[in-house]
């Protein structure tokens, strides 16, 4: 199930630290390769010793040992994820605010895999606002957080604030690894970000977007096994993963123009991008030098991209468009999942706060064609990636 995937398991002082026990034991039982890392106050709870005989490595604890440096950098390297669980309250608020003093939090800060935590703490910590706030920046950040369940609590109250049971965190990373390849063979068109239309050699009509939500479309379909071509406008940060490529383009005719080139060979289009609706007719040469009097600028419409994939579409393609609104927002991307012949729109409202440009978290609702609809809570863009994705999958299989 899990066989030979790295996974790095990082203990926290609570007493739900018992519960990792039975979690690298299941971990190592499915064949993948487990390396923990505690902090200091994690060793009143559970012994090293148990956990590197389960492990079958040694634990690391200490940034400097025996006067030599400890490699966190390695260790978040070496893993494919690193789950911490259970995640104190303490340990919460050192990694919200980048604090460095141990072993665990020095290789959080450096892990470029994915990292998950799983808190575990007393119902009224778990919900007081500090805490609030500190998930949410953990979330921000693109980590995962495995909420707290209700239930018995080691104080004696009944509430939320019980680390996940090991059962189940197990199950999410065999879900992780096993959707994998659930795309392989499977041709993906991504736009993302904004495009820029030219007025003069020096200034540009543009929008907020930062093509995050994108290229993190991109990202997971790709690792899913798809052949990914991402149209990016200009400003995104092109992803380095295997399967994707990536051609950058400036304005809404430079996008149009690679989609179309691109869409006949396609199974599937997800347009992301937040795309000009309005184009200068005439770009001035020289650069437009200041009058006394006002300046005004003909604008002529763009092509709609979504809505020509969309005339073009044959029954064995399926097109998600998404939908930015401010008011009445379902009606307008009900609208827009009909006028555009699209399969499925996802919309985000930017009444939501944490939601649309520049954050690194969203909240959306999906419409799709059969008339389903589904809501999310705020997510990393990641996370919210990974809800499309999945409901794509769903829809396509
Ligand atoms: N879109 C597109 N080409 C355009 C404009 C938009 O492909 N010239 C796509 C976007 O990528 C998105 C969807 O259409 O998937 C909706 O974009 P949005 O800007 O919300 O809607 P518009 O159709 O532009 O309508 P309006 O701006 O009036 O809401």
């Amino acid at each position: 199930m899990l066989q030979g995937k790295k996974i790095l398991v990082g203990i926290t002082g609570s007493i739900a630290a018992y519960k990792t026990i039975t979690l690298v034991r299941l971990l190592v039982k499915s064949g993948a390769e487990v390396r923990v890392v505690i902090t200091p106050a994690a060793k009143d709870f559970v012994s090293p010793l148990t956990l590197s005989t389960l492990s079958r490595h040694e634990v690391e604890v200490d940034l400097f040992k025996d006067a030599a440096w400890s490699n966190h950098v390695m260790l978040g390297r070496w893993a494919d994820v690193f789950l911490i669980a259970p995640l104190s309250c303490n340990t919460l608020a050192k990694m919200a605010s980048g604090q460095c003093n141990n072993l665990l939090l020095a290789t959080y800060l450096s892990a470029t895999c994915p990292v998950w935590v799983a808190p575990a703490m007393d119902a009224d910590m778990w919900t007081h606002p500090t805490t609030r706030h500190n998930l949410a920046l953990l979330v921000s950040y693109g980590n995962r957080v495995v909420p707290a369940v209700a239930g018995e609590l080691a104080s004696g109250l009944v509430g939320e604030g019980r680390m996940a049971e090991p059962e189940d965190l197990h199950q999410m990373l065999v879900d992780h690894f096993s959707n994998n390849k659930s795309f392989s063979g499977k041709k993906v068109l991504v736009t993302a970000g904004p495009t820029y239309e030219p007025i003069d050699p020096v200034r540009f009509i543009g929008n907020h977007s930062s093509g995050k939500m994108g290229v993190a479309l991109a990202q997971e379909i790709a690792r899913r096994g798809a052949k990914v071509f991402l149209v990016a406008g200009p400003g995104v940060q092109g992803p380095t993963v295997e399967g994707l490529t990536i051609t950058h383009v400036n304005t809404a005719a430079e996008m149009y123009q690679a989609c179309l080139d691109n869409f006949p060979h396609m199974d599937l289009a997800i347009m992301a991008a937040a795309v000009a609706d309005y184009t200068a007719v005439q770009v001035a040469d020289e650069k437009i030098k200041k009058k006394e009097a006002g300046l005004t600028i003909e604008l002529q419409k763009t092509k709609d991209i979504l809505k020509e994939l969309g005339r073009l579409k044959t029954n064995k393609q399926f097109l998600v468009g998404f939908a930015l609104e401010t008011n009445n927002e379902e009606t307008f991307a009900k609208e827009k999942l009909r006028a555009k012949n699209a399969d499925m729109i996802v919309l985000n409202s930017l009444k939501h706060a944490g939601a649309g440009f520049g954050h690194n978290t969203n909240q959306v609702t999906i419409f799709d064609k059969d008339g389903q609809q589904v809501s999310y809570p705020l997510k990393s863009k990641e996370a919210v990636a990974a809800d499309i994705i999945d409901y794509i999958h769903e829809k396509i299989k």
